[in-house]
């Protein structure tokens, strides 16, 4: 594109390049902006830098769009599954027969875990945050395979296809037994004939002597939920895997800092708090409304509404409810939140706090009902988003890693603190 932004500071004139997405996307290139006139540009929280190109997902948050390489998300909803998606994610193209075949086949042939992990496993405290534990065992993955954990990233690509493999395979192995340590209980074996979710509640909830055979209803809602926070372009934790991966890092340390990130009640813990904020509702016989009052007076923000980007309704939201209203339909087990949800939205989009500020309930909105029906203990909700969100930051990984000219992260910074001084003994402080 010829349009040039041009940058007046004082009598001097910059012009900047400018950039456009395949989506018509725009963005002014200020790379060599602080060479030619001394300036950075200052941006605290990221709203408005472009931190990468990226050809893997594409949101426009205005009209609530998702695609990931192109596929429409209630497309992929409808029609795919998690395993698939993430092929489609990770490589740009859905898989043939043969390749979707080979890769099911890679992902539940490696389910289990290193006996060596699963002493680790055992020593947490039952108190420790599933999170934590979560980030120490994926690294731990790459101790076990250290030539795929390499830091050289000729030899960390070469072995990329195991590597991803090792990770959405046993990142669902590792929560299964997480839970399973903390309730004490013996671990449970994966079974290759057993597709992703239903492996993964089996390893949750088979008993040595009971398997347990979970509804249809409630694997699909399952793999729904994973398909659908299987990535989302530069989020906070999406951006930390990259961040870390630009300094040459490989594959299993850039994912644990993902795992991180997500955890925080503004991004991947959001699900545990809306669910938390719903009970409270119901315990105090509430309509909702103390809690809008306290969002609109700051003291306390709703939670699973608002989005940095999304302006309008999050398309995977929407996916959520009305696949929770068919859940619910088909398990006769109706849950009292499910309704408290639906009202606090309904209330919430006619006020017009919200409807100012465009906050829309997000996707943490539905998915910790959903998660509840399934049986899923509060404390495992952010778990859950992190093996969804898994196929994305391997995707993310790969795109920055394959770059031939990467460059280390490294953002600037406006120094706010105490201009030179000299240093004082301590017997003169
Ligand atoms: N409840 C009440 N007010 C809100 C909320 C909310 N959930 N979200 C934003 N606002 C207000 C905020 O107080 C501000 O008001 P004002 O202009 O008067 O100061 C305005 O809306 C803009 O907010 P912001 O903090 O500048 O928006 P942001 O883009 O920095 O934050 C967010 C995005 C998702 C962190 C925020 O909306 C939020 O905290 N939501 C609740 C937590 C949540 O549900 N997180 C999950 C996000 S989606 C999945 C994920 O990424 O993990």
């Amino acid at each position: 594109m010829d349009e040039k932004a041009i940058i007046r500071i004082g009598d001097r004139q910059f012009e900047c390049p400018t950039i456009v997405g395949s989506e018509h996307e725009k963005a002014i290139d200020v790379r060599q902006l602080r060479g030619e006139t001394g300036y950075i540009t200052y941006d605290d929280g990221y709203g408005n830098t472009g931190s990468c190109q990226s050809a893997i997902t594409y949101i426009d948050g205005d009209e609530g769009i998702l695609r990931h390489r192109g596929y429409p998300i209630q497309e992929l909803a409808e029609h795919s599954d998690f395993v698939e998606s993430a092929y489609l994610i990770i490589y740009g193209e859905l898989p043939t027969e043969d390749e979707l075949r080979r890769f099911r086949a890679r992902i539940s042939g490696n389910a289990n875990l290193h006996e060596g992990m699963l002493r680790i496993l055992d020593h947490f405290p039952d108190d420790s945050h599933p999170m934590a534990i979560l980030s120490v065992m994926l690294n731990a993955i790459g101790c076990h395979y250290s030539e795929m954990a390499s830091n050289n990233r000729e030899q960390d690509l070469d072995h990329f296809d195991w590597a991803s493999t090792l990770l959405l395979a046993k990142v669902r192995t590792i929560a299964a037994l997480t839970y399973r340590m903390k309730e004490g209980k013996p671990w449970m074996y994966s079974k290759p004939s057993f597709r992703y979710c239903q492996n993964f509640l089996h390893m949750m909830f088979s008993e040595p002597y009971q398997d347990f055979m979970p509804r249809e209803e409630v694997i699909d809602a399952l793999d729904l939920i994973l398909l659908l926070h299987a990535d989302h372009e530069q989020n906070c934790s999406t951006s930390t895997v990259r961040m870390i991966a630009s300094s040459g890092a490989n594959l299993f340390a850039s994912v644990v800092g993902g795992v991180s990130a997500l955890w925080g009640p503004l991004h991947g813990g959001a699900n545990m708090e809306v669910v938390k904020m719903l009970q409270q509702i119901h315990d105090d016989g509430d309509d909702g409304s103390r809690f809008i009052a306290a969002a609109k007076d700051g003291k306390q923000r709703l939670m699973g509404f608002g989005h940095r980007v999304y302006k309008n309704f999050d398309p995977r939201s929407r996916l959520l409810r009305s696949r929770a209203d068919k859940l619910f339909a088909k398990l006769e087990a109706p849950d009292p939140l499910l309704d408290i949800a639906k009202h606090l939205e309904d209330a919430a989009l006619k006020d017009d706090y919200f409807i100012e500020r465009k906050l829309y309930p997000n996707v943490d909105f539905y998915s910790g009902i959903i998660l509840r029906a399934i049986g899923i203990p509060l404390e495992m909700f952010t778990v859950i988003f992190a093996i969804g969100r898994m196929p994305g930051w391997i995707a993310h990984w790969r795109e920055l890693a394959s770059h031939p000219k990467q460059k280390i992260h490294r953002p600037r910074q406006i120094y706010t603190g105490a201009t030179e001084r000299r240093y004082v003994p301590l017997e003169k402080r």
